[in-house]
C-alpha cells in the first residue's frame, strides 16, 4: 500500500483532529472487560458521558458508529404500525426517517415534517402535528444537521413535545461537546451522540441516554435488536459495571481521556470557541463574496456550508486544497453533491486552523479563477473581538 500522509488537516465536519493525550491513550495494554479495572474505567467515562450530555439519566457507552445509536434510539422504542413524527431538513433526518420506516412500516403511521434543506425545523409545525397526531409515539430530530450546516431549535421543541406522550429523540452526533446541548433541561428523553465529531475522540465509538418516560416505552417494545438492545445494556451495567458484549477497550481510554478534555476545558468555554470560531469562518466567507447555504438564522456552530460560485468543480477546489495544502474539506451529500462544500470547526479545532484553513481557500479559489480575498482578515477582526 502506498505511504499515507498523516499531516493533512482534517477541516471536514468529523472525524476530526484527535489529541495527542488521547491517541497515546490507546496504547495502554488491552485490559479484560470483565474485569473491576475495566468496570472502573467504563464507570468513569459513563460519568463523564453523563456530565456532558447534562443528564441525569441512565447513559451507555456503545462500540459502534453514531448510526448505531440513531438505530437503537428507534428499534427500542418503535414497533410496526406506531406513529413516527420525523423532523427532515437533511440528510441526516432523512437517515432518521429511513430507520423509522424499517421498524414502524411505511404507512400513514410515519409522518415525515419536512422543510426546506438549508433552513431550520419550526417548533410551531411540530406543535400543529402533534395536536392533530396526539398518538404519535416518538418524534426525532437531528440538532446539528452536518450534511447543510443547519442548526435545530431543539429545546424548543422539546417544549413543544413534552405535553405530549410522544418521546423526544434528539441526535447530536455533531454538536454534543461544541454546541449548547442539555439533555434534562431540553426534555429530551433519547439524546444519541458519536465519539468523533466535537469530542475529538476516534471514530467507533457512541453514547445514548434514557429517561424514565423512555424506559417505559422501552420495556413494553418488542425486543428487534440482539446486539442493540439496550434494555441488556442497562441490566450489564446495573449488575456489574460491563457491557453485554466485548467493549472497545481502546476506544474507551480514548473516550475517558477525549472527555477529560472537554470537560476541563468547561463545557462553557468549548460552546464560546466553536461560537467564535463558526463566527470568524461565516465573516470570512462573506468577506471573499461565498454565499452560505445555510439561511442567517439556522446556522451551525460546528460546521459551515458553502454555495460553489459558478464554473467551480468539487472535485479540482477539494483536490488542490488536499494536494496542494493538505487541508481536507468535504463535499455536499445527497442532491448537494458538486453544489456546496462544507468546513468543519469542531471539536480541538482552533484559531489557526481557521485562518490557515480560509487563507488555502482564497487561494484555491483564486488559482481556479475566483477573486476570493479578504476572508482572512474579516475571521481575524472576529477573533480578535469579544463575541
Ligand atoms: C448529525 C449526524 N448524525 C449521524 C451521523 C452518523 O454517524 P456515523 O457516520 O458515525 O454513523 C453523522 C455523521 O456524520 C452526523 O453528522
Amino acid at each position: 500500500m502506498r505511504k499515507m500522509d498523516y499531516t493533512k488537516l482534517l477541516m471536514i465536519p468529523g472525524p476530526t483532529m484527535v489529541p495527542n493525550t488521547v491517541l497515546t491513550s490507546m496504547a495502554n495494554p488491552i485490559i479484560g472487560h470483565r474485569t473491576a479495572d475495566y468496570g472502573e474505567l467504563l464507570e468513569d467515562t459513563t460519568e463523564k458521558m453523563k456530565k456532558v450530555f447534562m443528564t441525569k439519566n441512565d447513559t451507555y457507552l456503545i462500540t459502534g458508529s453514531g448510526t448505531s445509536v440513531m438505530d437503537m434510539a428507534i428499534s427500542n422504542t418503535v414497533d410496526k404500525g406506531d406513529k413516527v413524527l420525523t423532523i427532515v431538513n437533511g440528510n441526516f433526518g432523512d437517515r432518521f426517517y429511513k430507520i423509522a420506516k424499517i421498524y414502524a412500516g411505511d404507512g400513514d403511521n410515519l409522518i415525515k415534517l419536512e422543510n426546506e434543506w438549508g433552513d431550520s425545523a419550526e417548533p410551531e409545525k411540530v406543535k400543529e402535528i402533534l395536536e392533530a397526531h396526539p398518538d404519535i409515539k416518538v418524534v426525532t430530530v437531528v440538532h446539528n444537521e452536518t450534511s447543510t450546516g443547519v442548526k435545530n431549535p431543539i429545546e424548543e421543541i422539546g417544549n413543544v413535545v413534552k405535553d405530549y406522550d410522544a418521546l423526544y429523540i434528539v441526535d447530536t452526533v455533531s454538536s454534543l461537546g461544541g454546541d449548547y446541548v442539555a439533555v434534562d433541561k431540553f426534555n429530551i428523553d433519547i439524546c444519541v451522540t458519536g465519539s468523533q465529531k466535537c469530542i475529538a475522540a476516534p471514530p467507533g465509538m457512541a453514547a445514548l441516554c434514557v429517561s424514565e418516560k423512555a424506559w417505559k416505552v422501552i420495556n413494553e417494545t418488542e425486543t428487534k435488536s440482539f446486539y442493540l438492545d439496550v434494555k441488556t445494556y442497562k441490566k450489564k451495567y446495573d449488575d456489574k459495571k460491563e457491557t453485554p458484549f466485548t467493549p472497545s477497550v481502546t476506544l474507551t481510554y480514548a473516550m475517558n481521556e477525549a472527555l477529560d478534555i472537554v470537560l476541563n476545558e468547561g463545557l462553557e468555554n468549548r460552546y464560546k470557541r466553536h461560537e467564535k470560531l463558526a463566527k470568524a469562518t461565516i465573516a470570512g466567507f462573506e468577506a471573499m463574496g461565498l454565499e452560505l447555504f445555510a439561511k442567517e438564522r439556522a446556522r451551525s456552530v460546528t460546521v459551515t456550508s458553502v454555495k460553489y460560485p459558478e464554473g467551480i468543480v468539487d472535485k479540482e477546489f477539494r483536490g488542490i486544497m488536499t494536494n496542494k495544502y493538505g487541508i481536507s474539506l468535504a463535499g455536499g451529500q445527497a442532491h448537494l453533491g458538486g453544489k456546496i462544500f462544507r468546513m468543519g470547526h469542531m471539536g480541538e479545532a482552533k484559531e489557526y486552523h481557521i485562518l490557515g484553513t480560509l487563507a488555502a481557500i482564497e487561494m484555491a479559489f483564486n488559482e481556479l479563477g475566483i477573486d476570493a480575498t479578504g476572508g482572512v482578515d474579516a475571521a481575524k477582526k472576529v477573533l480578535n473581538s469579544e463575541i
